[in-house]
């Protein structure tokens, strides 16, 4: 009976995917029939009242698919479960394998046409199996968004490593809760990778970071490339979420001051009151790093002010 309810479902998502991404619940236990809230509540008291919080609940006709109501839009006709209390009989969402779960998905999806985003689908997280009950519980009636965690905790969950980076001495203050993973990742999919929430790396720092925009007269290459050249923007040991720290981030690209007309650089280590100008940032001079509209003293744009 398990299996062939799964195998069931998956037909029925492969069979949705040319009419839409949706499975009918009730095909899935299709000797079953609807039994309403009321019989769900005879063994399944506490979960009433949460329940009765959240939209899934307040349905009006037209929002739901076929004669199903309350619980068993989601977990399906529950009649032969009523009888046997056997799990098997009901659609379940717990302990489910990465077949069972794409399978689960199309119910959720039944309703949630072309929802959350039109490029969900082949999107990061279904394609590795993440699907909306991993990060939403419907019965977490107090949550926000039925959400299982708040963010970043729930983000954090799975990317441990996202975790570490947000601790680093420079970091984007997402743990502070100042900003949301989701305020630059859309979590449902995007037209950018990595999800991101702009048409660019760029285009989404501009949003929160507008000044950095230009168009400048003295542009710098790398800047107007991507900003993540040289900005981690999760988290980083350097200051200013650096990739590496100065004079070495520009060093890359750079060799400092050969030329003799500039002013001593490497070779002033050895004159102890210039050993400063080496040892501290570059932007110590070259303040407009991200690009300026004033040329420098000998009239060439060389960022300096
Ligand atoms: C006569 C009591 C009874 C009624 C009525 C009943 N259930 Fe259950 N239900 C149980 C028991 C007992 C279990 C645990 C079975 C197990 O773990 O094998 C269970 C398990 C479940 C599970 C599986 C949980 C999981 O993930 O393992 C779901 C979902 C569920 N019930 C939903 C419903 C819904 C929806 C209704 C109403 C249509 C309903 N139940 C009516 C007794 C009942
Ligand atoms: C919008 C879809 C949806 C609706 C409506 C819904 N459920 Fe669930 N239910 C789920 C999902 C998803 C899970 C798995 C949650 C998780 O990840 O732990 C679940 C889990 C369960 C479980 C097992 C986990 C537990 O917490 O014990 C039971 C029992 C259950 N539901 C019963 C019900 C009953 C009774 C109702 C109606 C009062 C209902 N459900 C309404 C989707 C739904
Ligand atoms: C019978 C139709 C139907 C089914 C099945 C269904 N939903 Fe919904 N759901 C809705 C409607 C309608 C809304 C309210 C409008 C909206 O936010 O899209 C909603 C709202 C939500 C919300 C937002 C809640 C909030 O408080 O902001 C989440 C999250 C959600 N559903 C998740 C799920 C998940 C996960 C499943 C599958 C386990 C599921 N839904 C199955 C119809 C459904
Ligand atoms: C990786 C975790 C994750 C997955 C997977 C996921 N969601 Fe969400 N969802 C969220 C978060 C986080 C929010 C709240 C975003 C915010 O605060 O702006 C949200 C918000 C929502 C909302 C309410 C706000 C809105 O955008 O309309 C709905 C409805 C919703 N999700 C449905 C779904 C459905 C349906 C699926 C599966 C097709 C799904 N989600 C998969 C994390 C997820
Ligand atoms: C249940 C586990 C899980 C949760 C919860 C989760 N993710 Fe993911 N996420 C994954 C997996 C698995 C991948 C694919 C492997 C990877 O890139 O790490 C992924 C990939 C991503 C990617 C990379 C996309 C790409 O195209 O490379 C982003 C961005 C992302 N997740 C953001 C989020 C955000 C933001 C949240 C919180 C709202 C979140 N994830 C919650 C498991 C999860
Ligand atoms: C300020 C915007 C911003 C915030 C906040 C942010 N990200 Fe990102 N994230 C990005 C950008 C931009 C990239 C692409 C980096 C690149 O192209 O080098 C990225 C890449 C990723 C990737 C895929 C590549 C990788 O580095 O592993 C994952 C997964 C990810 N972010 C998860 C998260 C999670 C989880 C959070 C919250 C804890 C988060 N991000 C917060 C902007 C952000
Ligand atoms: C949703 C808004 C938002 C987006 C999008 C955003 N940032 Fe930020 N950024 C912030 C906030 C808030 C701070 C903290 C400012 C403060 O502390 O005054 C910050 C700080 C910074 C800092 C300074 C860090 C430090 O240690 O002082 C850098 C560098 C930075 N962001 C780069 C980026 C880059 C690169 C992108 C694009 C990948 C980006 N930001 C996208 C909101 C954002
Ligand atoms: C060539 C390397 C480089 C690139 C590319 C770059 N930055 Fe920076 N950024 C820096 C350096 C170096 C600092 C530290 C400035 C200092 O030491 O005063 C900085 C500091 C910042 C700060 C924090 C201090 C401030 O000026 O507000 C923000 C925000 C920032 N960058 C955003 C961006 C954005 C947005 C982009 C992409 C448009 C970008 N950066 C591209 C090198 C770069
Ligand atoms: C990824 C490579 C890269 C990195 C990293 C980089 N730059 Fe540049 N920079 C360039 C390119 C390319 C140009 C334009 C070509 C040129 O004039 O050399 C440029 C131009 C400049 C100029 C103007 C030169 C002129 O001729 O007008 C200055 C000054 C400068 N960079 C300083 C820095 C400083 C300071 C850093 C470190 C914070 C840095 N750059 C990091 C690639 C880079
Ligand atoms: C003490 C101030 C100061 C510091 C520190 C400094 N610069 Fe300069 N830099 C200048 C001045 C002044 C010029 C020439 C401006 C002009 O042409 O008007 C210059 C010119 C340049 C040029 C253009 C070189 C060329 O050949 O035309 C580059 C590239 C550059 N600096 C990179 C760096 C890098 C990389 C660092 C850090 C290792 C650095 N600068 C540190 C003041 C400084």
């Amino acid at each position: 009976m398990l299996a062939t309810a799964g195998i069931l479902a998956v037909a029925w998502w492969a069979l949705g995917q040319e009419r839409g991404p949706g499975v009918s619940v009730s095909g899935i236990l299709p000797e079953a029939s609807y039994v309403g809230v009321e019989t769900c509540a005879k063994c399944h008291q506490e979960m009433i009242r949460p329940f009765q919080k959240t939209v899934h609940s307040k349905l009006a006709g037209f929002e739901r698919a076929g004669e199903a109501k309350d619980c068993e839009i989601c977990h399906g006709p529950g009649s032969q479960h009523a009888e046997t209390r056997d799990r098997r009989r009901i659609v379940y969402y717990t302990r489910l394998s990465n077949t069972e779960k794409a399978a689960r998905v199309g119910i959720c999806l039944n309703c949630h046409r072309g929802e959350p985003t039109p490029e969900w689908k082949g999107s990061a997280h279904p394609m590795n199996s993440v699907f909306c009950f991993d990060c939403h519980n419907p019965h977490r009636g107090e949550a926000k968004n039925l959400l299982k965690e708040t963010e970043p905790n729930l983000c954090f969950s799975c990317h441990r490593e996202k975790r570490a980076q947000m601790t680093m001495p420079s970091h984007h203050p997402v743990r502070e809760g100042r900003i949301k993973c989701t305020d630059c990742h859309n979590q449902h999919g995007s037209t950018t990778r990595p999800m991101l929430r702009a048409e660019s790396v760029s285009q989404l720092c501009f949003r929160c970071h507008a000044e950095k925009e230009g168009p400048f007269i003295y542009e710098h290459p790398p800047v107007t490339e991507s900003c993540t050249i040289c900005h981690n923007p999760h988290g980083t040991v350097a200051n200013y979420l650096l990739v590496q720290n100065q004079p070495f981030l520009c060093l890359q690209c750079h060799a400092a001051h050969v030329r003799q007309q500039l002013p001593p650089l490497l070779d002033a280590v050895d004159v102890p009151e210039k050993r400063q100008a080496f040892l501290t940032r570059c932007t110590q001079c070259h303040q407009q790093i991200h690009g300026s509209d004033l040329p420098s003293n000998s009239g060439r744009g060389r960022l300096t002010r």
